[in-house]
């Protein structure tokens, strides 16, 4: 089996087959129905307490656009981006004179910059080509002293795949791409372990890429993912660009929160909070 980290080199055509993958697939856009207010609410939770309520938001790659108009709900302006008017579809009749949605990618964002007092992005990390050109859009975007909220997978965990070890040893289901089988699962904890060693001392952030599965076969999993996306990566990233780290992991519910205080780098989910 083909590992699901063998890492490429992501180039303009995979860009190109990534946006057309969003702006097409019926079947993402099913599976994005899943993503309604209580999954969104922790990702809302972590915005909402980790940044100021008064700053003009930009919540980037918003999909359904249901996590935009939460924050609206809470009191804020807010703008959802996302490069597929198929996932932006349902949107039109929440927009008013503070909730607004365009199509937009993250990689060349259409604003001026330092327009926001804070940019946050939910499960959109791990699926840009460019993450570098990425956050320094986010970066870019925002004003000095606002905030930039990433949540989302921690694809590089070593726990993840322990986690999915243990489920299939006492019967449970693996998990798809990452940890199909116990081999699998225990292969890639150690690849992880690796890795987490590897980026934690190593000087600059090292971002890895995967050969996504855009065939419209949804089988979640995040298998349309191409950055195997690392909290350290980011850390780094931010300090780089002279961002200070207000919140390196903040954990979402009980687990998540124990997970974020002893293990922030290996938590199963990014919830990063930077400062510009
Ligand atoms: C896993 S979904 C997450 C959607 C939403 N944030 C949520 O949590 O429900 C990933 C989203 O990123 C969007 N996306 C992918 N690449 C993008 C890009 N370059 N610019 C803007 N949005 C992008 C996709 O269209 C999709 O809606």
């Amino acid at each position: 089996m083909e590992s699901a980290q063998t890492p490429i080199s992501p180039d303009q055509s995979l860009r190109n087959r990534m946006r057309e993958f969003y702006e097409t697939s019926e079947a993402y856009k099913g599976l994005l129905n899943q993503h309604n207010h209580a999954y969104l609410k922790s990702y809302v939770d972590l915005v909402d307490l980790h940044t100021p309520p008064d700053e003009y938001t930009l919540d980037l790659g918003c999909g359904n656009g249901i996590s935009s108009k939460m924050l609206h709900d809470r009191g804020r302006n807010v703008v959802g981006v996302d490069i597929s008017p198929l996932f932006l579809k349902e949107t039109k009749k929440w927009e008013n004179d503070s909730l607004k949605y365009r199509v937009g990618d993250a990689l060349n964002l259409d604003f001026e910059s330092g327009q926001f007092g804070v940019v946050c992005s939910n499960e959109l990390i791990e699926h840009t080509p460019d993450v570098e050109t990425t956050l320094l859009e986010m970066i870019r975007v925002t004003r000095k002293g606002g905030r930039i909220v990433v949540a989302g997978p921690n694809l590089c965990s070593p726990i993840m795949p322990l986690l999915d070890f243990v489920q299939m040893v006492f019967g449970g289901n693996g998990r798809p791409i990452w940890a199909e089988t116990k081999q699998q699962a225990l292969q890639n904890a150690l690849k992880n372990t690796n890795l987490y060693f590897t980026k934690r001392f190593g000087q600059l952030p090292q971002f890895l890429y995967r050969e996504p599965d855009l065939e419209d076969q949804i089988i979640g999993g995040d298998a349309d993912s191409t950055y195997i996306a690392s909290p350290i990566d980011l850390e780094k990233f931010f300090r780089q660009h002279s961002l200070r780290i207000k919140k390196l992991c903040v954990g979402f519910g009980f687990k998540g929160k124990i997970m974020a205080t002893f293990f922030p780098r290996t938590s199963l989910y990014i919830s990063m909070v930077a400062e510009k």
